[in-house]
């Protein structure tokens, strides 16, 4: 499962990304706007950090302006992943980046059937937004796992991108019903890391050690 980071922090994105256990990074305007800087300066920083897919997200709402500031996004560089909302005109945007090469992910996803739509469009990813869902009562593991059996029984390649990840706990039921990234925020990142039976067992072996008067090198 690749690990994509939710986040328009370079600091904090260059700190996790020496752990080399980040593959990508998505971005939307609301973080954008958190960042408080330039969206195409942000965006070339990120790309220069981490090797992966960047989302980089359209602010348009018709097809024909999506395709242009999708243009000009994708010209960042290379690794740009053009963002589109799961519209009508986002998929027709879509199914135009898919015929020229260029990558897309598609946001905003609450149902499989605009997931199954996505998916005909040509999208490279879907993201499936987990957290919103389980704020209004729905399970958005559910979803993931229903996109899945869709796409696994047609054999679309659109990657299932699960997306408004809030916790550790989201992380293991997307990677249970098969999702093929997961992007997190980088305080689900930390939180990954942990267990207190590991800091406990961690404790009692450092001072086991020490008793011993032993020292490896
Ligand atoms: C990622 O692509 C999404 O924009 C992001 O995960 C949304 O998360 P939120 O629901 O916490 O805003």
């Amino acid at each position: 499962m690749q690990i994509f980071l939710d986040s328009t922090d370079t600091k904090v994105i260059a700190d996790l990304a020496s752990t080399g256990l980040v593959d990508g990074v998505t971005t939307n305007p609301t973080l954008i706007a958190k960042a408080g800087r330039p969206m195409l300066e942000v965006i070339a920083e990120i790309c220069d950090l981490v090797p992966g897919p960047i989302s980089a997200e359209v602010a348009a709402t018709t097809a024909d302006a999506m395709i242009a500031e999708g243009q000009k996004l994708a010209s960042i560089a290379p690794n740009v992943v053009v963002k589109l909302p799961l519209t009508r005109d986002g998929l027709i945007a879509c199914a135009a980046f898919a015929g020229e090469g260029i990558s897309t992910n598609v946001t905003l996803c609450f149902s499989a059937t605009q997931a199954l739509l996505a998916a005909k469009a040509g999208a490279t990813f879907i993201s499936p937004f987990i957290g919103r869902l389980d704020d209004y009562g729905f399970d958005g593991t559910d979803l993931i796992r229903d996109i899945r059996t869709i796409y696994d029984n047609y054999g679309y390649e659109t990657e299932i991108l699960a997306a408004s990840v809030r916790n550790v706990a989201h992380v293991k039921e997307a990677a249970i019903v098969g999702a093929d990234v997961v992007t997190i925020p980088p305080s689900v990142f930390a939180d990954l890391f942990k267990h207190p039976l590991t800091d406990k067992g961690l404790e009692q072996f450092l001072k086991d050690w020490a008793g011993t008067g032993q020292s490896i090198l």
